[in-house]
């Protein structure tokens, strides 16, 4: 079930942010010609879904702040906006969809930036896995349309320093825990 072309470390990253990713897109039937903004598109969900929205021909804006401009560029982002220096739901734009990643805004504030029928949504509880998201997944990995980004690697040791890390809310993509 592994895609061939990840280490386990990667691997070990889609059953949680990748399928969260895929299951919130698809809730909010996501097609090919619509425009998205991701907030968060730095971490786990957000570097998963602008790949996703990629994949499904969507216009992407992402954002985050300004040092991860390059890291969501090149993972497909076609727009950046940095949170610390523009209120992204003050921007003149209209969107299909509002993918708050990080959990930080609200419907009502999203209001203006969100066409007629567009769609906000934060993340949901973690899916339940299904075998065909799973394989859908693999396939799209494999055929290297997306690709898991991973910022450190701890040993099961080093556990309490990982979830300090991640509860400061500033990583890039995934953390990951290694057992040996
Ligand atoms: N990962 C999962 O599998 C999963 C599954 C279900 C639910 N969740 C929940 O979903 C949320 C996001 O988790 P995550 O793992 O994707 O990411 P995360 O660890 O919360 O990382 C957030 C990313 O967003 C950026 N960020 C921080 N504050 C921001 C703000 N005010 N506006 C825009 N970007 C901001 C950070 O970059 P800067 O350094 O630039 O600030 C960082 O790269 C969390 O609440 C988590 O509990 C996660």
């Amino acid at each position: 079930m592994k895609p061939e072309n990840l280490s386990f470390e990667e691997a070990a990253t889609i059953p949680a942010g990748g399928l969260t990713a895929l299951k919130n897109l698809q809730k909010a039937n996501i097609s090919k010609g619509q425009k998205i903004l991701i907030n968060g598109a730095s971490g786990s969900l957000g570097t998963f879904a602008i790949q996703l929205a990629k994949y499904f021909g969507v216009e992407v804006t992402a954002v985050c702040s300004e040092k991860n401009f390059e890291l969501v560029k090149s993972i497909g982002a076609d727009k950046v906006i940095d949170y610390t220096k523009e209120d992204f739901t003050k921007i003149n734009e209209k969107y299909d969809i509002v993918y708050d990643a990080v959990m930080k805004s609200t419907k009502a504030k999203c209001k203006r930036i969100l066409k007629e029928n567009g769609i906000f949504f934060k993340n949901s509880q973690l899916p339940k896995t299904e075998e065909k998201d799973l394989l859908f997944l693999k396939d799209i990995i494999e055929n290297g349309e997306m690709k898991p980004v991973i910022d450190r690697i701890y040993s099961i040791e080093q556990i309490v320093e990982a979830h300090e890390y991640v509860d400061k809310g500033h990583k890039k993509g995934n953390v990951v825990i290694k057992i040996d």
